[in-house]
């Protein structure tokens, strides 16, 4: 595209946090080697084994609250895009880090939800947390031990946000999808979506996935992110 766009989407995956320090879940060394979905992302892993999902969570937040974890490049450039856009412009993500709200994004939706959230089974209330979860956690609202459980979308479920992440896909004209392999529906088929009003669909990433957009650029998320929003911006420079 070659004019400025009026209204842009962006989709996150996790390639836009492997460079600061997070693992990706597909790749060889990933998170889902090493962890059976199964047993930690699925409703069923957790009533059959809660200690196990809430240890494997713990572990994500701890290292998220950890010192080494921060925003990259790719982050902040959205972050900058956001701020210095004229036009509409929404970041979905599909990561539960809160590295875009640290990087300063703003109009931002965790579609999988956030590990630095609980939520309540009873009343479905969703709370702040920073501590580990475990059978012996009180809940804010009913005060008894083991209602809560983390605020992630598992598979089988519902992810968050879709009636207004499906609006803004159908009045885009130009979507991006970052570091995201597009195994994972319906993240997977935005594009299809924005594509119905003849969006123009972009993926930066790494490496080449199995998803057909109209552009493809690949390199490194923190390289390649802030060249391509930094020319969405400023196409002639
Ligand atoms: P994946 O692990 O499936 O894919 C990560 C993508 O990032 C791959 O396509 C990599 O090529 C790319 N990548 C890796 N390093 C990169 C870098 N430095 N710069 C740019 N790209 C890079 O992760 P997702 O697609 O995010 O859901 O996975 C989608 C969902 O599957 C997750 O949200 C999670 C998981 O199951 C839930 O847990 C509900």
């Amino acid at each position: 595209m070659n004019s400025i766009p009026q209204s842009v989407v962006a989709l996150t995956g996790a390639g836009i946090s492997a460079e600061s320090g997070i693992s990706t879940f597909r790749a060889a060394d990933g998170l889902w080697e090493n962890h059976p979905v199964v047993e930690v992302a699925t409703p069923e892993g957790f009533d059959c084994n809660p200690p196990l999902v809430y240890e494997f969570y713990n572990q994500r937040r701890r290292q998220l609250l950890s010192d080494e974890i921060k925003p990259n490049p790719a982050h902040t450039a959205l972050a900058k895009f956001e701020h210095e856009f004229n036009g509409s412009f929404l970041l979905v993500t599909q990561n539960v880090d809160n590295l875009h709200e640290r990087a300063g994004s703003q109009n931002l939706l965790h579609m999988h939800g956030e590990l630095l959230k609980m939520r309540c089974l009873n009343s479905e209330m969703v709370y702040d947390l920073r501590q580990d979860l475990n059978l012996d956690s009180e809940c804010k609202c009913c005060r008894s031990p083991g209602n809560l459980r983390p605020h992630i979308v598992w598979f089988g479920e519902m992810p968050f946000h879709m009636n207004e992440i499906n609006t803004a896909l159908e009045a885009c004209d130009i979507f991006i999808a970052i570091g995201t392999s597009g195994n994972v529906y319906p993240a997977s088929g935005f594009y299809q979506k924005a594509r119905i009003r003849k969006a123009t669909t972009v993926e930066l990433n790494l490496e080449a996935t199995d998803s057909s957009f109209d552009e493809h650029i690949y390199g490194p998320a923190s390289k390649v992110v802030p060249a391509y929003f930094e020319q969405l911006l400023r196409p002639s420079s």
